[in-house]
């Protein structure tokens, strides 16, 4: 299988201190932000890792990471977001280099605590559509929710002002290759994005969505709050002898 990174987007709601750099530029305790993806990735034995950005900063990221070698890689591949489309549109830029294969897509902003090669194994051995990784929230209203019944995600909704539970769509996803002719049939959200949830909510209706939990600590890190929290985590984490 292979990876892909989305760290595209502006940054808005961290200006001004995405003013002149890339939000997954910005640190996460003792590292770039950018590094903590590409860990999970390699962690899960990921090797072939597509990295999505755009923006103003994007040579930054070359400059920063190379060819990956301090992450134990051969090489690391990059494609440019033009405009900001949202995550579902900076998704079809991995069309071409996906190459058929199944996918495992994070957002260059989650930071997770522990390893996703059981879940990614576990796709691996799914015949064909989707699998996401949720967790339980205290603010769901700021994330993806999903409803299940059954022991099935029956639908998500995108940071709703009443969600229907408490589980929160975290930025990890795995995809078959179905993925892109959803993502270029999508129609633009209220916020003028397309969505990843929207991608989910196609394959919740092709009836091919599988779920897992997310053990360990998450957070993403696009706000103040969640970006200082992410540190914090890091740092305890840090404290602990490893991170699986
Ligand atoms: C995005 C997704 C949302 C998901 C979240 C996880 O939100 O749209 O469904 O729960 O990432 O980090 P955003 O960070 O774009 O607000």
């Amino acid at each position: 299988m292979k990876g892909v990174i989305l760290a595209g987007g502006l940054g808005k709601r961290l200006s001004p201190l995405t003013k002149i750099t890339n939000k997954h530029l910005l640190p996460i305790y003792n590292k770039p932000m950018i590094y903590y993806p590409i860990e999970t990735l390699v962690d899960a034995g990921i090797k072939d890792i597509l990295i999505v950005t755009g923006g103003h900063h994007a040579g930054e990221f070359l400059r920063l990471l190379g060819n990956g070698h301090q992450f134990g890689l051969k090489h690391i591949n990059y494609t440019y977001q033009e405009g900001e489309g949202g995550i579902a549109d900076a998704l079809k830029l991995a069309e071409h280099f996906s190459d058929g294969q199944k996918i495992v897509v994070i957002l260059g902003d989650n930071i997770i605590e522990k390893s996703i090669k059981k879940h990614v194994v576990e796709f691996n051995n799914q015949k064909s559509g989707a699998k996401i990784l949720l967790r339980e929230a205290s603010d769901p209203q700021r994330f993806g929710v999903a409803e299940i019944k059954n022991k099935k995600i029956i639908s998500i909704q995108e940071k709703p002002e009443k969600p229907k539970s408490n589980y929160i769509v975290t930025g990890i996803y795995m995809y078959d290759s179905q993925v892109f002719n959803i993502a270029k049939r999508l129609k633009p959200s209220g916020r003028g994005e397309l969505e990843i949830t929207d991608v989910n909510n196609a394959y919740i209706k092709m009836g091919n969505l599988t779920y897992n939990m997310l053990d360990g600590w998450w957070s993403d890190s696009g706000t103040f709050d969640s970006l200082l929290r992410a540190s914090n985590l890091v740092v305890e984490g840090a404290k602990k002898p490893s991170r699986k």
